[in-house]
């Protein structure tokens, strides 16, 4: 019965690129919502650490991030005995999987995707084979688990489309192989955008630090970025198209607080900026003060960081080898 029930849940999957730390953008858009849905699906969390690798990364910087991307998954709440946790640098089949994937991917579809083309033009001197392939390996991720479902950003939904018509054409060309997954873009957990451009998203990799806060910050680092992020002019404590700064702290309090943007105006009404600015800071904190305390534990014992680290990457290969003995007979490769 138990049994049954386990196969009855759908299994969902994403991953999180390894650089800076975890956001307040990344905590509310993603890291939260997976944490809540690891007991109601069967769900695989990873450190997306190959795909990181498109980008220029001093080694032993780039190693001590992911650890602590590691911890900070553990910190936010993803339990292991819910969820599979790994690095996906640590399952050799999402590689053998992208190759298979490469060979049945058009250049034309992948030199189409936005995403590529935006950071093309960022990274002129850098425009690698990885950057252009970045969509085929996050396919591979999503088909090697055969998910159901795959949380992701709205910049990411390209990508899905892109995971769908792979599947579709690959299922089409040797018989019935992979799930075709839907994309799960979560209703709660507003778009965050920058403190200091609230025009723009909250990007780990904004150059100015007054722009983001991370799980990983102390409360006055917290509070201090609060107050200096960027308003609007008025006074008014309103959700505007006029008021993005404002708008934007409404959001992240409500998401914060768990309420609708609506109450967070009723409670601020006839109130000043700057209260406010405090208060959203001081949530912020409130929330992230036990997170920060828990992500220091679990950095500090790399011997237990690596015991989970091996285990989940041991669960993920066994599931995902499932999936490659398929494709690798569909693709008629030879198997004594
Ligand atoms: N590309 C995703 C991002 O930048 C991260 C990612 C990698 C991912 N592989 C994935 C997300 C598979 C979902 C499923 O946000």
């Amino acid at each position: 019965m138990e049994e049954q029930q386990a196969q009855a849940k759908k299994l969902i999957l994403s991953g999180i690129q390894p650089t800076g730390t975890i956001t307040l953008g990344n905590y509310l858009g993603a890291v939260q919502n997976w944490q809540k849905m690891q007991t109601e699906f069967d769900s695989i969390f990873f450190v997306a650490d190959m795909h990181a690798l498109t980008v220029r990364r001093e080694p032993s910087e780039f190693r001590q991030t992911a650890l602590n991307f590691f911890a900070q998954f553990l910190a936010c709440g993803l339990d292991p005995r819910q969820c599979i946790m790994y690095f996906q640098s640590h399952v050799r089949q999402h590689a053998e999987l992208q190759w298979i994937l490469n060979c049945n991917t058009y250049v034309g579809e992948a030199s189409r995707m936005t995403q590529f083309k935006d950071k093309s033009a960022k990274h002129a001197d850098n425009i690698n084979m990885g950057l252009m392939d970045y969509p085929v390996l996050m396919a591979a991720d999503i088909l090697l688990f055969q998910s159901d479902l795959v949380p992701v950003g709205i910049d990411q939904k390209q990508h899905l489309e892109l995971t769908r018509d792979i599947a579709i054409r690959f299922n089409n060309r040797y018989g019935e192989t992979f799930k075709v997954p839907e994309g799960y873009i979560p209703t709660t957990g507003a778009k965050i955008c920058s403190l200091q451009d609230p025009t723009s998203k909250m990007s780990k990799s904004d150059p100015d630090e007054n722009a983001t806060v991370s799980v990983t910050d102390d409360e006055a680092t917290i509070v201090r970025r609060f107050k200096r992020a960027v308003t609007d002019s008025g006074s008014e404590i309103c959700v505007r198209e006029d008021k993005p700064g404002i708008s934007n702290l409404i959001n992240i309090y409500a998401a914060i607080e768990n309420k609708s943007p609506q109450d967070v105006e009723r409670e601020f009404a006839g109130q000043g900026y700057g209260t406010f600015k405090i208060a959203v800071g001081e949530a912020v904190a409130a929330k992230f003060n036990p997170i920060r305390e828990d992500f220091l534990r679990y950095s500090a014992d790399k011997k237990y960081l690596a015991e989970l680290a091996r285990d989940g990457a041991e669960k993920a290969a066994s599931l995902a080898e499932r999936t490659m003995r398929k494709v690798r007979k569909k693709v008629g490769f030879v198997a004594f």
